[in-house]
């Protein structure tokens, strides 16, 4: 661990898992100035943020997962630590989120878990939070299995549904990937028949901190109020950054093979009925951020 937090712990701190992260970061930079804060790293140790303490920890371990919230006993937790694939899925996308959840209840934490969209089938949508989960590869069974071990664990925690997860300056990665395919002439496909609910990441952030000072429990859909399919969202990127559309092949999800949730449209009424936080739409967190054309780096 190093570099306490400086304020006062009047209320108790924060702990933020996967503080490296798209999501962790932002949550972690909006939070630090209302509450002593700490973020956990596992892999990465970025540069850190004012205010943020920083602790490693492997959330698959649940013997350090007990040890660093007994030491820190954090008032609240907000889960985002993941992995997407590979041989540590399960370990650390389902036995972690459980671990996190046990030490929250056992300390009585207010936790706040970030689940996806993708643990829903795609053939149903728009899904409002009574969705039941009906994954279609690996990363979705394994974040619904999250869910539902969460629920057992703790079940005053509030399960986040969200989506696309975007951010343009700087881009997300995938983001990145589109504006660095086409900065290089690399030929890109998007799908037209995946649609998300894409979310700004300082909305959802926002939205999270937000939760996190409520009572709220259960599964909650926050995410964009504008469903747009993969190639729709590429095609208004490129433009954002000044470069040409025509670079994206339109393809399809089903076509393709690929067992993906097609539709995954989040209803997000309860939302937009619980929080303060405005939930802008693809268009208009494009529209806020200064368009840019960009000079990047070739990807390695
Ligand atoms: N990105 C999206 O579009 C999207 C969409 C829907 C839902 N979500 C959900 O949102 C959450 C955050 O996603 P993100 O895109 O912000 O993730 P991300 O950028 O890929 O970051 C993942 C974080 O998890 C940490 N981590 C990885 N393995 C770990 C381990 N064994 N123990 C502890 N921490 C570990 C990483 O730490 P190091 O970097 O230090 O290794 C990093 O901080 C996830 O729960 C994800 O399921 C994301």
């Amino acid at each position: 661990m190093k570099m306490a937090p400086t304020s006062s712990q009047l209320n108790g701190p924060w702990l933020v898992t996967g503080a490296t992260g798209l999501l962790g970061r932002e949550v972690a930079r909006q939070a630090a100035g209302r509450a002593a804060l700490w973020g956990t790293w596992f892999s990465r140790e970025l540069a850190s943020l004012d205010g943020v303490g920083y602790v490693q920890l492997d959330v698959g371990d649940s013997e350090a997962v007990w040890r660093v919230v007994q030491r820190l006993r954090p008032r609240v937790i907000i889960h985002t630590a993941y992995r997407k694939e590979g041989p540590d899925l399960q370990r650390v996308t389902v036995q972690g989120a459980a671990y996190i959840a046990h030490a929250a209840a056992e300390i009585g934490a207010r936790l706040v878990h970030v689940s996806s969209d993708v643990l829903l089938d795609g053939e149903h949508a728009p899904y409002d939070e009574s969705a039941r989960p009906g994954p279609l590869h690996p990363y979705g069974v394994a974040k619904a299995d999250a869910e539902a071990l969460v629920q057992r664990a703790a079940p005053n925690a509030a399960i986040v549904r969200t989506s696309l997860i975007c951010c343009v300056q700087p881009p997300d990665p995938i983001s990145a990937w589109v504006i660095d395919s086409l900065l290089l002439g690399r030929p890109i496909t998007l799908f037209t028949d995946e649609i998300r609910s894409a979310v700004w990441v300082q909305d959802l952030a926002a939205a999270l901190i937000e939760l996190a000072d409520q009572s709220f429990s259960g599964v909650l859909n926050v995410a964009g109020p504008q469903p747009l399919s993969r190639y729709q969202m590429g095609q208004r990127l490129a433009r954002h950054y000044g470069l040409d559309p025509a670079g994206i092949t339109a393809g399809s999800s089903l076509a393709s093979g690929l067992r993906r949730p097609r539709n995954c449209t989040l209803d997000i009424t309860l939302a937009r009925r619980l929080l303060r936080t405005r939930l802008r739409s693809y268009d208009e967190g494009l529209a806020d951020a200064a368009p840019s054309p960009v000079m990047r780096g070739p990807v390695s």
